[in-house]
């Protein structure tokens, strides 16, 4: 049986710091006189933070200079950090580490397929930075989710085939990336929102210990 690696997201599946980019964002759409709302914020999760700001300009019809471009994108990340600048390890999401110690007691590998560049921040503040094999994120990739770079660079990593890899994602962006690298994708989160997930569950308290070990035999 070949070895079967895991690849998790991180924002939104890990941790609970999707509704601190949702703020951020909302805040600066604001300042833009551009209406933001959490339908609109879906089609942000997994995003890049240059495709996002893109996106959100698009939805309010405006263009914006390169250096107010960047303005934006910096006191959007200000914000962030400024929200996130408290995390600790209460911050992650609950049954995730009954997961992640599952893997580690079992010796499956697992990283992380991130989008955001401050993710080693987030995975140092949480304590569970040194958990991971690998760790791909926003710094490593020239393509954003919904292509599947970020997962496959993570696969490489791992020294694992793309098929036997399975990605634990709460974006639609993130769902089609794990899908377009041949990988088994499991949603965390709304079953309409992620129905092109192989497997969908609203949190990690959803999740049996017999699914994980389902996967890691498959
Ligand atoms: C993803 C988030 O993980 O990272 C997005 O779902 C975010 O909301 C993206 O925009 C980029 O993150 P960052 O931290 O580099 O701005
Ligand atoms: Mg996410």
């Amino acid at each position: 049986m070949d070895k079967v690696g895991i690849i998790f997201d991180l924002d939104g599946v890990i941790v609970d710091t999707a509704k601190y980019h949702y703020l951020a964002w909302k805040k600066l759409a604001k300042s833009l006189g551009i209406d933001f709302d959490e339908h609109m914020n879906e089609q942000l999760k997994g995003v890049s933070r240059v495709k996002s700001l893109e996106k959100i300009l698009s939805w309010g019809n405006q263009t914006l200079d390169e250096d107010t471009f960047k303005n934006c994108l910096y006191s959007k990340n200000e914000d962030y950090l400024n929200y996130i600048k408290e995390l600790n390890e209460d911050e992650i999401l609950p049954g995730v580490l009954e997961v992640l110690n599952y893997l580690r007691d079992k010796g499956v590998p697992f990283a992380l397929g991130s989008a955001s560049k401050n993710a080693r921040t987030i995975l140092k503040a949480t304590g569970i930075m040194d958990w991971f094999e690998a760790i791909v994120d926003g710094n490593d990739v020239s393509i954003a989710k919904p292509d599947p770079q970020v997962f496959l660079i993570a696969a490489d990593k791992l020294g694992i085939e793309p098929s036997k890899c399975v990605v634990f994602e709460d974006s639609v962006a993130g769902i089609q990336a794990a899908n377009a690298a041949d990988m088994l994708s499991v949603g965390i989160g709304d079953q309409e929102v992620l129905k092109e997930a192989d497997y969908i569950f609203n949190d990690f308290t959803e999740i049996e210990l017999k699914f994980i070990e389902s996967i890691i035999l498959k």
